[in-house]
């Protein structure tokens, strides 16, 4: 090239330079004329700072984020903005072709003038993880036709998915997951003519995924003309179901990654005979040498399969016994049935098949696949025994809730490096596994609903000192007193029904959750549980404890939710220090010997939902001033030293949430407080659509109602159980006592509208 040619490059590459037309202010020869250097298309620098505008940046975004980079914040008029953070240009142009504002803590809406969509250059785009304030997807994004990459999940969209999506036939990945709202229920929505044009016309699509994209119009056949090029198909929680159209996965032969988890998919698995399935490389030739006929499953490639949380039946098919290249395999909550086959698929290292209906014994062939580190049969009723050896290589172990023996070789020297999990709830063990003190990595330990005996042997309290989370060894014939617990980060202890004895334990101030109910504890409540600071749930019912309640009772943790002190000896006053702002949400002291007037700064206990003072010598008047906690569904205040008349209520509406009340056995008078459960009555008829009960995932609230005289306890609330008890106090009516029900799965009570009749 002739200096002058030279020159004429320089000038054309100068014609286009940013700085020029859009901040000639900043003028910078020297940064200008060379070949390869970014320099911003003017138009789309003025875009994105119109983009930028549009949105306030906070730190507070999508859990999908591990934490939060704010590019925009940077993106300055006078810089170039090709180098702006999140920006890539095309090279010579200075076109903007990539756009990856994921976890940039957006918040606004994207309307369809946004200045994004006049980007028509752009080739990847991510908006993951911001918050668009539920903005619909526009149609717009439809004129990014030159797209390849388009990712808007956990982002706060809702609303229709726009069919225009379909015009991206250049796409290559499409993420549209994550963007449902668990407590506002919005969803993105996609109807099947959207679903049909874009599975039809993105011919080059390899990544598709609708996580949490609702569905429930789809006829599932309306995949079928997805492409063949796909390798990740996500479906998850997907408002899906019918039959799922397998004959798909013939088509589907580069498919890695398969997730239809969490719909409502029914029916068996497709079989496919195939002529040899008890050996890997002949099965893999087969499947090759049937490439060419169409009735075969190939999915050669198949890494992950996740069909848990539907509705399929049958026996697991061979062919999932057999695919190559499978690494995870998740079938739990589902209806399968028969037996457990050989695995022939080598690369297996997770297996979940929990949850179902699958019976026999476990095949040892399981416990030979070289890299499985997890397993969960949990929940079958698979039987026989299963040495505990041969679980020596995996990390996480469920086996419980079968009809399973394991059995321990506590003779074995060996090490156990990997065990993390280790859940083996009803296997019929009968002694602590001595085995387990080579676990160093032993976080979680379920051995509750076994036949462990005697004390718990020293030698089990030296072992995961620093990495035992949870430990589970509830509903067992346990023994002795333990008098420390020497986890120091034990988030989870549940000693429930064994035979303790002595004081109460105190677990380290890291414990959420601690149940040591329905055992022979006896002694003061030590004041060191008060140390207890990030404890949710504390339940020590059922034990001798005697003693007063220590005055931090009621606020040793800000994060206490459930006391249950239920069945004890306690005596003596209830501590007055309820704080404000505490989050209690049960309180449970039936059966004990309390007495003194009721502290009036329960009133700021407003998560209140349960409060069991039953069975007390409580001397009080009618505690009118609770009628306004907001929550409060059950109030049980039967064989008490109540007394007085109960007058009207203070507010309009009191006790709005109330369903289960007992007053009986006390000593009221006067009429009879009918404006207490007229509102009560009006809650009779809440219709429900499923059977609920109050509680919360590791406690469930229990109460104990009279039933035309007897006592019964109902092991656990149920949210449509309604009653009204106010019999045996001195009421003008005397031994007024009526009983309502409401959609009552194991009652059937009558109503009774007598009290009403005066
Ligand atoms: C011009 O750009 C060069 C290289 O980008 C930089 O080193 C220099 O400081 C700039 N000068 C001015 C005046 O901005
Ligand atoms: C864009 O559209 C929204 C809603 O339709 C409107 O509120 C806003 O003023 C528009 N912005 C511009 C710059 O036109
Ligand atoms: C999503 O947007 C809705 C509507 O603006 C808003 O109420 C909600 O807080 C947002 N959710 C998240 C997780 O950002
Ligand atoms: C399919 O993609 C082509 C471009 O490849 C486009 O012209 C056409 O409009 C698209 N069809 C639909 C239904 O979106
Ligand atoms: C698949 O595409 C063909 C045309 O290519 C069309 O006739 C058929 O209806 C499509 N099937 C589905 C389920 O969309
Ligand atoms: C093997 O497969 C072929 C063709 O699919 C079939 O004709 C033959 O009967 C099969 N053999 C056996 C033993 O099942
Ligand atoms: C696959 O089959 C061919 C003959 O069809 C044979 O030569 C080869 O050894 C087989 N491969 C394996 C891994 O068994
Ligand atoms: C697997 O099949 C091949 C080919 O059919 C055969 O040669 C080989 O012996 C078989 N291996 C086993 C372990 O059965
Ligand atoms: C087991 O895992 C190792 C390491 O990831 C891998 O190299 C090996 O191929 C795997 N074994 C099988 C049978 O897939
Ligand atoms: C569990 O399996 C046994 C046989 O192993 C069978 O008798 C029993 O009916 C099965 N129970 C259920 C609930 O399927
Ligand atoms: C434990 O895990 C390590 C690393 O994953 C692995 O190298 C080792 O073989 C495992 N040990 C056993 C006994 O499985
Ligand atoms: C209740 O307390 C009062 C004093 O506040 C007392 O006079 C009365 O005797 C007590 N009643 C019972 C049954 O203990």
């Amino acid at each position: 090239m002739d200096w002058l040619s030279w020159l004429y490059v320089l000038f054309l590459l100068c014609g286009t330079c940013q700085y020029i037309c859009c901040s000639s202010s900043s003028l910078n020869s020297s940064s200008c004329p060379f070949p390869y250097q970014h320099f911003c298309n003017c138009d789309d620098s003025s875009a994105l700072l119109q983009f930028k505008n549009t949105f306030l940046v906070s730190a507070s975004v999508s859990s999908s984020c591990f934490s939060v980079y704010f590019k925009t914040v940077s993106w300055e008029k006078d810089n170039d903005c090709c180098k702006w953070n999140g920006v890539t240009c095309e090279k010579v142009t200075g076109h903007v072709v990539g756009l990856d504002l994921s976890c940039s803590g957006l918040h606004g809406n994207i309307h369809h003038n946004n200045s994004l969509f006049s980007l028509g250059h752009l080739q990847r785009l991510s908006l993951s993880g911001n918050d668009f304030s539920g903005s619909p997807v526009s149609s717009n994004f439809g004129r990014f036709v030159s797209l390849t990459h388009l990712d808007l999940s956990f982002s706060n969209f809702s609303g229709h998915i726009p069919s225009e999506l379909s015009h991206l036939s250049r796409l290559v990945s499409l993420d549209l997951s994550a963007n449902n709202q668990l407590y506002t229920f919005t969803y993105l929505r996609l109807e099947t003519l959207g679903l049909k044009r874009i599975v039809q016309n993105l011919t080059n699509l390899r990544e598709l995924v609708l996580d949490g994209v609702d569905m429930s119009s789809v006829l599932p056949d309306s995949f079928m003309n997805l492409t063949f090029s796909l390798t990740y198909l996500s479906l998850y929680d997907c408002h899906l179901h019918g039959q799922f159209p397998w004959s798909l996965l013939l088509k589907l032969d580069q498919l890695v990654h398969l997730d239809l988890s969490s719909n409502n998919f029914f029916g068996q698995l497709p079989i496919v005979h195939r002529n040899s399935t008890t050996n890997i490389s002949s099965s893999l030739n087969d499947s090759i040498n049937k490439k060419t006929e169409p009735a075969d499953l190939m999915l050669l490639q198949l890494e992950q399969l996740d069909l848990s949380y539907n509705s399929f039946i049958g026996a697991i098919p061979s062919w999932i016994y057999s695919l190559p290249s499978l690494a995870s395999l998740y079938l739990s909550n589902n209806r399968f049935t028969g037996t457990i086959s050989k695995f022939q698929s080598t690369s297996l290292t997770d297996l979940d098949l929990s949850y179902n209906k699958l019976h026999g014994q476990i095949p040892i062939s399981i416990f030979e696949l070289p890299n499985l580190s997890l397993l969960s049969l949990e929940a079958n009723n698979l039987s026989g025994v299963v040495e505990f050896d041969k679980l020596q290589r995996l990390e996480y172990i469920w086996l419980s809730y079968n009809h399973l023996s394991v059995s321990f070789n506590n003779l074995s020297n060996s090490s156990w490096p990997n065990l993390t999990y280790v859940y083996l709830s009803s296997c019929n063990i009968s002694e602590f596994p001595y085995i387990l003190r080579y676990s160093p990595q032993l976080e979680s330990l379920d051995l509750s609903y076994n036949q462990l005996q005697g004390k718990v042997p020293t030698w089990f309290m030296d072992g995961g000192k620093d990495t035992l989370r949870y430990l589970n060894l509830s509903h067992n014939f346990l023994t002795g007193n333990i008098e420390q617990l020497p986890w120091r980060n034990l988030k989870f202890l549940d000693l429930e029904s064994n035979l303790l004895q002595g004081q109460v334990p105190i677990p380290p101030p890291s414990i959420v959750v601690f149940s040591i109910s329905n055992n022979q504890l006896t002694g003061r409540l030590p004041p060191n549980l008060c140390n207890l600071s990030s404890i949710q749930i504390l339940d020590l019912s059922s034990n001798r404890l005697s003693g007063k309640l220590p005055s931090c009772l009621a606020n040793f943790s800000d994060s206490l939710s459930v006391l249950d002190l239920r069945k004890n000896k306690l005596v003596g006053l209830i501590p007055a220090t309820f704080k404000k702002g505490n989050v209690l949400r049960n309180l449970d002291l039936n059966g004990n010997q309390l007495d003194g007037p009721l502290p009036q700064s329960l009133r700021n206990c407003r998560n209140l939902e349960v409060l069991d003072l039953g069975n007390n010598y409580i001397n009080d008047t009618f505690p009118k001033w609770l009628e306004t906690l907001p929550m409060l569904q059950v109030l049980i205040l039967r064989s008490n030293r109540f007394h007085g008349p109960i007058s009207s209520p203070i507010t309009r509406f009191p006790f709005q949430k109330m369903r289960i009340m007992d007053l009986s056995h006390n000593h009221f008078c006067g009429p009879l407080p009918t404006k207490y459960f007229e509102n009560l009555l009006s809650m009779i008829n809440v219709q429900g659509d499923e059977l609920k009960y109050m509680g919360e995932y590791y406690y469930q609230d229990t109460v104990v109602v009279a039933m035309k005289g007897s006592e019964l306890q109902l092991v656990k609330i149920q949210t449509f159980f309604t009653t009204i008890d106010f019999s045996n106090n001195a009421f003008r009516n005397s031994n007024a006592y009526m009983n309502t029900f409401s959609r009552n799965g194991m009652l059937k009570g009558q109503r009774s509208n007598q009290s009403f009749n005066e």
